[in-house]
């Protein structure tokens, strides 16, 4: 089973709406789209514009959002929901990022309703997962991967499953510098594909795909997308500097 490659860059709070266009646009036409899928995920303020701009060039740049909320309309202070996601041309949405369990606290039983309510509306979802340092120096990479993988996909049909894209994100790797060792990253990824196998069947664990991301740089790239089971990344700093987003997905390419 051959899996398109697929790269994200994740802008986190970073940039101004005449920096975040000017960001999309460099990567637009930097971009070979035939031979990858690659998405830029702006603060939402700006998601609107990027899109715009994006859609005026009719790029092949897809847009996420970094968030969303599970519930369709009313009185969520500060909230955005899927529809108005999708109204702003967003495709992909971030959820469960780590920063979001772990600075937000956001509990896997939120995670699980932002997954299901984004699917259900046809959009695409990027489900983060991944251990803190202690949880890998315990030996729990697995179990703790395992744990949200589980709790996430409660209850998904085979067309819900068709859109959902993984991200192990080592949360000790993310924005440190640090990487994962390209096998370490790969068997943590053989691992969150059998989990998927034993809930979905292996015809739908094949499909789906699961990208690295942590400190992924243009010097690493290569190594990490080499591995069987890294089926893109998914890039925060590197995101932010058009040549090096550009030169991920060039690694991605080859
Ligand atoms: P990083 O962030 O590439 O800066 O480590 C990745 C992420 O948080 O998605």
């Amino acid at each position: 089973m051959s899996r398109r490659t697929f790269i994200a860059g994740n802008w986190k709070m970073n940039t101004d709406r005449a920096g975040a266009i000017k960001l999309a646009l460099d990567v637009h036409a930097g971009l070979d789209a035939s031979r990858i899928d690659a998405a830029v995920c702006p603060p939402f303020v700006y998601i609107d514009a990027v899109s715009h701009a994006l859609r005026e060039r009719s790029s092949k740049l897809m847009v996420g959002a970094q968030d969303v909320y599970h519930e369709p309309v009313g009185a969520f202070t500060g909230e955005v929901s899927p529809a108005m996601l999708k109204d702003v041309g967003v495709a992909h949405v971030i959820i469960g990022h780590s920063e979001r369990r772990h600075v937000l606290h956001e509990s896997d039983e939120l995670i699980r309703r932002k997954v299901r309510a984004t699917l259900d509306n046809g959009l695409h979802a990027i489900l983060c997962v991944g251990e803190l340092l202690e949880q890998r120096e315990r030996g729990e990479t697995n179990a703790v991967n395992e744990l949200q993988t589980r709790s996430a996909l409660a209850g998904l049909s085979a067309d819900h499953m068709a859109r959902l894209t993984i991200a192990y994100e080592p949360v000790w790797a993310i924005g440190t510098g640090k990487t994962a060792k390209p096998e370490d990253a790969q068997h943590a990824h053989a691992h969150i594909r059998a989990v998927v196998a034993s809930l979905h069947g292996a015809d739908i664990a094949a499909r789906v795909r699961i990208q690295y991301g942590g400190s992924m740089k243009p010097d690493n790239a290569k190594e990490l997308l080499a591995q069987p089971d890294v089926d893109g990344g998914l890039i925060g700093g590197a995101a932010l500097k058009p040549a090096d987003f550009l030169a991920i997905c060039n690694a991605a390419g080859q």
